[in-house]
């Protein structure tokens, strides 16, 4: 069904230049990537680190209004952030009797920090503090620090918490939290996670009661490592398959961050600018193939921010059959667009991190689905995850490629791109 691969790229690239004459006011301007269109002036769409300070959040302007057609493609990171703690909260009310497992009235979880400097790992760390009302208040906002081990609920960048669940109070206490970052300075990095999951247990196993992490990725080692064998939730974020998979095996749940949307809006906003339409094309408004997406049900757009934000869906035991396949495209943009009138143009794109498990085995599967359909050619570049120069150096010449897709290692670093699109 979705078997569809990327063809030669030379081919295309031929094809391309034999069909010029795309819609007016575009900013390619028809033809391919020869047809004179200035690096600065094609289109570029940022996803999935959204330039900003990876300090204090602020998101950098420039690097989002780099041009007239460049955009921002992620998803409500707040909004997510409340479902997951939500989702976490849900399950210890309801299943209050069984899940203090050494029955001292503290219910103890353990918490894989993904990025410190992230703006989705931020969110998610408060959104877990939040709901578990384990948060404390740092300049009028819940503190997302890492607590280290606080076993004994003495750290002061989280508090212990407590809830009333049929007539019995428990005490919740983040046990430990920890930023997953490997020695190379790879962050969401699983196999830290799966070893800081056998540190922590090795000393205090007994009171951990539920896991949580800021992904899948981290969620899904730890689960193996040591939760699916100690009947121990786990909660993680972006609804992999083999996450969903393991909900069937007492994975506690996740949430879908509607990769398949995602993936869609950052090929869309490139094409339609490709094309000289109006952005909204495909999106919106649907475009001549039928494709169309439900504003405030899938995405939401902040012109302000020049950025779309797909929204957020728990996936627990209720429902994870749904969400079986991460990969498959979205039903409601799944029809090929005619290539007469988008004519195959070329875009290069890069994976921050190639071994990051929610960017190569969610999303980049899915671009692939949708770069047919939407007839564009896209050279993917996977990134170490560790250095903006790793991947920049293979962007050697952009003056082959109409447009650009770029996923950042750090969300400061939108320069280390722009400045060789501006040379
Ligand atoms: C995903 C993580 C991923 C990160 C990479 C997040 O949105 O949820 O799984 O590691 O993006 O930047």
């Amino acid at each position: 069904m979705r078997k569809k691969r990327i063809l030669a790229v030379v081919a295309a690239a031929t094809l391309a230049l034999s069909m010029v004459g795309c819609g007016s006011g575009g900013s390619s301007g028809g033809g391919s990537s020869s047809s004179g269109v200035a690096n600065k002036d094609k289109p570029l769409c940022w996803f999935n680190r959204q330039p900003s300070n990876s300090s204090t959040g602020e998101l950098d302007k420039d690097a989002l209004s780099y041009n007239k057609d460049t955009y921002y493609v992620g998803f409500d990171a707040n909004q997510g952030a409340e479902l997951q703690g939500q989702m976490v909260l849900d399950y210890i009310k309801a299943n209050a009797a069984t899940i203090d497992r050494n029955g001292d009235g503290v219910i103890g979880y353990v918490l894989a920090i993904g990025d410190i400097g992230h703006n989705d790992s931020i969110a998610r760390t408060r959104g877990v503090r939040s709901a578990l009302g384990t948060g404390v208040d740092a300049n009028g906002a819940v503190d997302s620090t890492p607590a280290g081990t606080n076993v004994d609920g003495k750290a002061t960048v989280v508090q212990d918490a407590k809830l009333d669940i049929d007539g019995k109070t428990y005490t919740i206490r983040e046990l430990a939290s920890q930023e997953m970052k490997n020695s190379a300075g790879a962050t969401w990095d699983a196999a830290t996670a799966g070893n800081a999951i056998g540190t922590w247990t090795a000393s205090f196993g007994d009171q951990i009661d539920v896991v949580v992490s800021n992904n899948d990725g981290m969620g899904m080692s730890m689960f193996n490592a040591w939760a699916k064998d100690n009947k121990v939730p786990t909660f993680g974020y972006d609804a992999n398959s083999d996450a969903v998979a393991a909900i069937a095996e007492g994975y506690g749940g996740t949430i879908s961050q509607h990769a398949d949307v995602q993936a869609y809006l950052t090929l869309r906003v490139i094409r339609n600018a490709l094309d000289g339409v109006d952005v909204d094309t495909g999106i919106g408004t649907a475009d001549e193939a039928g494709n169309k997406l439900e504003k405030d049900v899938d995405y939401r757009y902040s012109e302000e921010e020049r950025s779309y934000y797909a929204l957020n869906v728990a996936v627990t035991a209720d429902n994870y059959q749904d969400f079986t396949d991460s990969t498959k495209v979205y039903d409601k943009v799944s029809k090929q667009l005619d290539s007469s009138k988008s004519p195959s143009k070329k875009v290069w794109l890069d994976i921050y991190n190639a071994s990051d498990n929610f960017l190569s085995s969610t999303y980049q599967p899915l671009l692939q689905n949708y770069d047919d359909l939407l007839n564009l050619n896209v050279d993917y570049i996977g990134g170490d995850g560790q250095t903006e120069s790793n991947i920049t150096n293979r962007l050697g010449n952009p003056g082959e490629y109409d447009a650009f897709a770029i996923n950042m290692v750090k969300t400061d670093n939108a320069a280390s791109y722009t400045s060789i699109l501006s040379k």
